[in-house]
C-alpha cells in the first residue's frame, strides 16, 4: 500500500472521516523539518468541540494507531506530522513499483462497476477536425484510467449519423456526386457536394423541399435512400477508423444517433404517461422551470425528432443494456446546457440514474505559430495536424541523432517520429487541464527540455538506454531491500516521493475526470529524476557496484511510472530517441 493510504486508513479508524476524505486532506509539508506528510486537524474541530491543536495532540498520543511502523509521528500545532524512515521508504516504494512493472497504479477500486465513456462522436460525412481530437484524446485517456482502476469500461462512439442534413446529402449526391472521387477521398467529396448544395439552395429553394422529401424517405426506410446513407456512413467510418487506429483508440460500440430514432416513440409515450409533455408553439416540450432551465424540445412542430430526444432515448438504452454505474459524456463545453436539459428531463421523469450521468466538457483549440490549409468553415483537420507534428519531430530526431552520433535507420527514425509526434499532439491536449482553451505552438510541443511529451519520452528512452548499458556490463537493478534502502540522499528522496504519489494521482484523475493530473505528475517525476541523474553517477568504474544496483532500481521504477502514465494518456513510449 502507498504511504499516504496507510496514514488515511489509520486516521479514518479513529475519526468520523472516511479513508478517502483523510487521503485528500493529507499534505506534503513545504519544509522537510515538518515531516514528509502532514494531516491538518481543523476539519475535526467542530464535531469534536476541541481546538485543532488538541486533536492533533490526541491523535499523536493514540497508541492504537501504529501506521504499520512506517512513520514517526509528531504533533505540531494543528498538524499531525509524519516522518518516514528514508531507507524503508525507498525500499518499499521502489520494490512495489518494480514488482507491478509498467502497469503500476492499477487497483481494484472499480471492480464490478460498469462505466460508460462516450467520446469522439464525430458527424459522418464531415471532416474530422481538431475539436473532435479533443474529445477523442480525453475520452481515450479516461477510458484507460478507469480501466486501470478496475472498472468495466464501455467505450461508446455516439456518431452523428442522423438528421435533415442527410436528406441534403442524398439530394446533392444524385445531382453532382462523383463516384470515383467518393471512393478516393469520401469525406472531401461529401463535403464538396454538401457545400455546393447550400450554395445552390440559395438560388433554388426547391432543393430544400427535395432534401426534406429525401430525409422523410430515409426515415421511412425507403431502400434507395437507406442504401445511400449506409454508403456514406460506412465510407466515413473507414476514414475515422484509420485515424483511431493511428492513435490507438478503440470503441466497443458505434451506435450513432440513427440507432435511437425508432426508440423515440417510446420516449414520447413515457413522457406523456408521466404528464410531462406540453405543447409550446406547436412543438412538444418538457418544461424545466424548476431547474432554472429552458424547456427541452422533444418533438419539433412537424413531428420530427431532434438531437435531445435522441439523447434521452440513448440514455434509457444505455441503462437497460449496460446497467451503468456512471455514464460519462466527453463533449465540448458549448453543449453543457443541452446535457443539463437531458439529465433534468430524466430526473423529472423519476430516473434517479440521472445523477450518475456526467458531462465532461472541454475548451477550444487554437494555434500560435502554425498555418494549415483550412477547409470550409476554417476547420483544421486532425490528420494535417498529426502529419505536421510527425514531420517536425522527424527533423529534430534526425538532428539529435547526428549530434549524438547515433546510428539510426530511416525506418527507425520514421517509427520514432510517428510516436513522438503523436505524443506531442496528445500531450498538448491534456497538459493544461480540459476546461482551458489549448494553444498549439511547435516551440512548446517539441521542447525536449520543457513540459512536453518529447521531454517525458526522452527521459524514458534515456532510462532504457542506461538499463541496456548496465545489462551489457553485467550489472542489474537490485531487488534487495537493504541495497535499495541506501537511496536516502536528497536527490533520490525527491524522486521517491514523486513516485510514491503516482497511484493517488491516477485515482484523482478519475475522480475529477482530468487526465491532466497524470501529465503533471509525470512531468514532476521526470524533473526530479533528471536532477538526480545530473547529480548522481549511475554507472562507472568509480561507482560502487551496490550503488549502481540501487540507482538502477530507481531508474527502473521511474521508467515504469513514466511508461504506465504515458500509456494512461494514450502515448506510446520508444526505447531510444
Ligand atoms: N456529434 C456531435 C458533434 O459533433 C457530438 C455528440 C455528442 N454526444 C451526445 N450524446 N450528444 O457535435
Amino acid at each position: 500500500m502507498d504511504y499516504k493510504s496507510v496514514i488515511a486508513e489509520n486516521i479514518a479508524k479513529v475519526t468520523e472521516l472516511d479513508v478517502e476524505q483523510v487521503y485528500k486532506l493529507i499534505e506534503i509539508p513545504p519544509q522537510k523539518d515538518l515531516g514528509d506528510f502532514a494531516f491538518p486537524c481543523f476539519i475535526l474541530a467542530k464535531s469534536l468541540h476541541k481546538a485543532p491543536a488538541m486533536i492533533s495532540a490526541d491523535l499523536a498520543g493514540d497508541a492504537s494507531l501504529t501506521y504499520g511502523g512506517m512513520f514517526n509521528v509528531k504533533n505540531a500545532g494543528p498538524y499531525l506530522n509524519f516522518y518516514v524512515d528514508r531507507s524503508r521508504y525507498a525500499a518499499d516504494t521502489v520494490s512495489r513499483i518494480n514488482e507491478a512493472g509498467d502497469k503500476f497504479g492499477a487497483s481494484k477500486e472499480g471492480e464490478g462497476q460498469n462505466i460508460i465513456i462516450e467520446f469522439s462522436s464525430p458527424n459522418i460525412a464531415k471532416p474530422f477536425h481538431v475539436g473532435h481530437a479533443f474529445t477523442t484524446i480525453l475520452g481515450n485517456s479516461l477510458s484507460r484510467i478507469y480501466d486501470r482502476l478496475g472498472y468495466n469500461v464501455i467505450r461508446m462512439n455516439h456518431l452523428g449519423d442522423y438528421g435533415t442534413q442527410f436528406g441534403k446529402l442524398i439530394t446533392a449526391y444524385r445531382l453532382w456526386g462523383d463516384e470515383k472521387a467518393l471512393d478516393e477521398d469520401p469525406i472531401t467529396e461529401l463535403l464538396r457536394i454538401y457545400v455546393k448544395f447550400h450554395e445552390e439552395a440559395k438560388k433554388d429553394p426547391s432543393l430544400d423541399d427535395k432534401a426534406r422529401e429525401n430525409f422523410k424517405k430515409l426515415e421511412d426506410g425507403c431502400p434507395e435512400e437507406v442504401a445511400l446513407w449506409q454508403k456514406f456512413r460506412d465510407m466515413s467510418l473507414v476514414v475515422f477508423n484509420k485515424l483511431y487506429d493511428r492513435m490507438g483508440v478503440s470503441f466497443d460500440n458505434y451506435n450513432g444517433e440513427s440507432f435511437y430514432s425508432d426508440r423515440i416513440p417510446a420516449v414520447v409515450d413515457m413522457l406523456k404517461q408521466k404528464g410531462l409533455l406540453e405543447e409550446s408553439e406547436g412543438a412538444q416540450v418538457v418544461k424545466l422551470d424548476e431547474y432554472n432551465l429552458p424547456p427541452c424540445i422533444i418533438l419539433k412542430s412537424d413531428g420530427t425528432t431532434i438531437y435531445a430526444s435522441r439523447d434521452i432515448a440513448a440514455v434509457l438504452y444505455r441503462k437497460e443494456t449496460y446497467n451503468f454505474n456512471k455514464n460519462i459524456y466527453v463533449v465540448g463545453t458549448p453543449q453543457a446546457l443541452h446535457f443539463r436539459q437531458v439529465f433534468s428531463v430524466l430526473k423529472k421523469a423519476g430516473y434517479d440514474f440521472a445523477d450518475d450521468c456526467v458531462h465532461v466538457g472541454f475548451g477550444l483549440v487554437k494555434f500560435k505559430d502554425m498555418a494549415f490549409s483550412t477547409r470550409e468553415g476554417n476547420i483544421v483537420l486532425l490528420e494535417d495536424l498529426l502529419d505536421a507534428a510527425v514531420d517536425k519531430t522527424r527533423e529534430v530526431i534526425v538532428e539529435n541523432a547526428k549530434l549524438r552520433g547515433q546510428d539510426m535507420s530511416e525506418e527507425e527514425i520514421n517509427e520514432i517520429a510517428e510516436k513522438v509526434g503523436l505524443g506531442a499532439v496528445i500531450y498538448t491536449y491534456v497538459k493544461s487541464g480540459r476546461e482551458k482553451d489549448i494553444i498549439f505552438s511547435w516551440e512548446e510541443m517539441l521542447n525536449f527540455n520543457g513540459n512536453s511529451a518529447p521531454y517525458l519520452m526522452y527521459t524514458y528512452a534515456r532510462i532504457r538506454s542506461i538499463l541496456r548499458k548496465a545489462d551489457a556490463a553485467g550489472i542489474k537493478a537490485s531487488r534487495e531491500a537493504d541495497v535499495i534502502g541506501t537511496l536516502t540522499g536528497d536527490d533520490a528522496y525527491e524522486v521517491i516521493s514523486e513516485l510514491s504519489g503516482f497511484e493517488g494521482e491516477v485515482k484523482k484523475a478519475a475522480a475529477i475526470n482530468e487526465p491532466f493530473v497524470i501529465s503533471r505528475k509525470l512531468f514532476e517525476t521526470a524533473s526530479a529524476f533528471n536532477s538526480f541523474y545530473n547529480n548522481c553517477r549511475i554507472l562507472g568504474e568509480d561507482v560502487d557496484v551496490k550503488d549502481s544496483e540501487a540507482r538502477l532500481a530507481l531508474c527502473e521504477a521511474v521508467g515504469n511510472v513514466l511508461k504506465s502514465g504515458l500509456n494512461l494518456l494514450g502515448i506510446e513510449t520508444v526505447e531510444r530517441m
